[in-house]
Formats: structure tokens, sequence, C-alpha cells
């Protein structure tokens, strides 16, 4: 199979399968015990806990790990908005259009909460202006949610300036950052942020491993998410996952590498260019400045249906929308874009891991070129 899904999921680095097993073996009592072992795993987990907030200039206190990205967006949204102290008054929320389905589905369950939200569309390009989250924010806005980068797109928004906004309107700011970590710089100081979300599995990591970031921690009274017996600091009960948290560390330091490779080789526009001379009629979605193991293609003279058809033993293509792909509605980020919904299906979403070779994208041009319409 030619895999071409790698912002749903990337697949397990070599190295990273690795540290599991190690982990597994040996890592396998809980972090919370007192006895040598568990100490052992404490300490290992402290330790990808201080990498990690080395990396994104956080303090380890401010470090949670969850089970990934769509938990951390709930912890984003709850547990600071949802606690006692929260004052009433402050009861609007603003997000983008072109968030992660979570990020909805959690706004759904703030309005039954008695929160009012305002959804902020993006320019053609994909992109969050921060001119429009600036009008959007009023006396009563409590949290302003912008994704760092598009799982669709790729595209990279201006997470700092945005950011400088909502500190100027003292409002908390939170960005998902599943798609950006270990792509592109992160600096919570420098991009003014208050809470920051991560998933494992976007990074060659195992599946069931994140974290969320929450500035001065301890400071803040956090409603927990999950009740437990007051591991990760009462945020999220449950015993540490130390293996997967491993698995999580050691991918933090082998993704770096293999993205930079990738970047290198600038495979989306030797894709691009194999389309151009193929004569392909196509649009990119989103914008140049996009990520590169990204592209969102609209190829309006393709048979989508032959396309899929006739290709799912060889490739693995994400139509439309990323993570949410099997349903059959069009993209909530294409229409949000301006696309029709028959441009949208018309879409796929294509991500790279650095496996792929120019020989497999010949044969993506060439299945795309055999269905024509
Ligand atoms: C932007 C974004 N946020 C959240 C998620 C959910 O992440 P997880 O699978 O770690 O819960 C995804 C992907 O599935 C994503 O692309």
């Amino acid at each position: 199979m030619i895999y071409l899904d790698s912002a749903a999921s990337h697949p397990l680095l070599p190295e990273v399968k690795v540290a599991l097993i190690d982990a597994f073996d040996n890592c396998y009592a809980n972090s919370a015990s007192g006895h040598l072992l568990g100490e052992v795993a404490l300490k290992k987990v402290d330790e990808v806990r201080e990498e990690f907030a080395d990396i994104i200039g956080a303090y380890p206190s401010e470090i949670i790990f969850t089970s990934g990205a769509t938990e951390s967006n709930n912890i984003a949204f709850k547990s600071l908005l949802l606690n006692s102290s929260h004052p009433k008054e402050k009861n609007h929320i603003v997000i983008s259009a072109i968030e992660h389905k979570c990020i909805f589905a959690i706004c759904e369950y703030m309005k039954l909460q008695g929160f009012e939200i305002s959804i902020v569309m993006p320019n053609g390009e994909g992109i969050i202006d921060p001119k429009s989250i600036k009008e959007a924010i009023r006396p009563s806005t409590a949290l302003v949610s912008v994704m760092h980068v598009n799982n669709e797109l790729g595209t990279i928004n201006p997470i700092t300036e945005i950011g400088q906004i909502c500190f100027e309107n003292k409002v908390l700011f939170h960005s998902d950052a599943a798609q950006s970590f270990g792509k592109t710089e992160i600096d919570v100081d420098d991009m003014n942020l208050d809470i920051m979300s991560f998933s494992g599995h976007k990074i060659g990591g195992p599946k069931g491993i994140g974290a969320v970031y929450i500035r001065d921690l301890r400071k803040r009274n956090v409603q927990p998410v999950i009740h437990g017996a007051g591991q990760e600091q009462g945020v999220r009960g449950g015993t540490v996952a130390a293996p997967l948290v491993l698995g999580f560390g050691e991918a933090i330091n082998s993704f770096l590498q293999s993205y930079k490779n990738l970047a290198k080789r600038q495979i989306r526009n030797y894709l691009l260019e194999q389309l151009v001379q193929a004569g392909i009629s196509f649009t990119v979605n989103g914008n140049e400045e996009a990520l590169p193991h990204i592209v969102s293609l609209t190829l309006p003279k393709t048979n989508i249906g032959v396309l899929v058809r006739d290709n799912e033993d060889t490739f693995c293509l994400a139509q439309g929308s990323a993570c949410s792909s099997r349903e059959i509605e069009a993209s909530h980020v294409l229409t949000a874009l301006g696309l029709s919904r028959e441009e949208a299906e018309h879409t796929f979403r294509i991500s790279f891991t650095n496996q792929i070779t120019t020989k497999e994208i010949d044969q993506l041009v060439n299945a795309i070129k055999k269905a024509a319409i």
C-alpha cells in the first residue's frame, strides 16, 4: 500500500517501536508507586515531560499527559471555563470555522453550559486573519481557540499575532497543535499562548498519548475532566501510561530529523509538477506557505469514484475531510474556503511520510490521469 494519509496518523517510527517494547518490558510499574520500579517509571515520565516542556518553551509543571489532542482540547475548554471560580459574565468563546471537528463538538457542549460561540471565517487561502479575531472579541469573551496548522490544508495560522490580540484583551488563548508540533517552531511565550494541545500519533508516536500545556497551571483553579486519584496534578485521573509517554518521548526525538529530510525533498512540488506535465486540471487549496507534507487538491475533471474504486488496494488517500473521511458530508474546511459541494467532492487531502518515493508519486499521477472524466 502507498500511504498518503500521514496527517490522519503517521506510521509508528521504528525507533519508537523499539522504545515502546523496551518500556512495556521494563517500565511497567505504576509511576505513583513508592517502590524502586515505580520511582524509575516516574523519573522516566518526568524526563519526557521536561524535554517536551523545553521544546515548547514551557515549564514541566505546565504539562499534563493526556490520551491525545481530542482530550487535550476537552481539557482546554472545560477545565478552565467550567470551574467554580470562572466569572459567570465571561460566557463567550471565539473559534475559527476550520477547527478540527472535536472543537465543534466541545462547543456544542459548552453551549449547553450557557456559553455563546462565535465562529470566525478564514480568508480564501484558509488563513484566520488576526483582525477578524479582534472584531469577534467582546467584553464577555473568555477564550479564543484557533488551530496552529490546519489538518486538511497544511496552512499555518498567525498564532503569534492572534496571541498578542488575546493578551491585550485579557482573553485566554488556546491553540490545537496536533498538526504542527514537530513540523514547525512552537514557543508558548512568543505566541502568547495560555493553552495548547498535542498528539503523539501525528509524529510517529503511538496512538493514545498526547499532552496539554496550561500556563501557570499550579496557580489556576482547574476542574478535572477525568476525576481520579490525583494523577497529572489532579487534572487527569488514571494511572499514567508510562510506556506510551516514553514512546511519545522517542517520537519527539526521532520525528524531527525525518521531517526535516522530507521537507528538503520537496515532494509536494514534485507532485504538482507531474500533474502539470500530465495535463491534469487541478487547483491547490490553501497557500504556498503550507507545511510541505500536506497538499489539498481539487481535481474538477477527475472521476473521483473511479479513482477510489480502481485504486483502493494501492493508495491510502483521504477524500474531503481529514479525520472523518468516511462521512459523506462535504468537509466544513473546504466549504469555509468557499468551495461548492461538488468541488469539495472532487478534493483529496494527500499527506506524505518520508518513505514516499517519486516513483510512487508517478503511480498516483498515472492513476489520476486514468480516471479522467
Ligand atoms: C487538528 C487536529 N486536532 C485534533 C485531532 C485529534 O487528535 P487525537 O487523535 O490525538 O485525539 C486531529 C486528528 O485527528 C487533528 O488533526
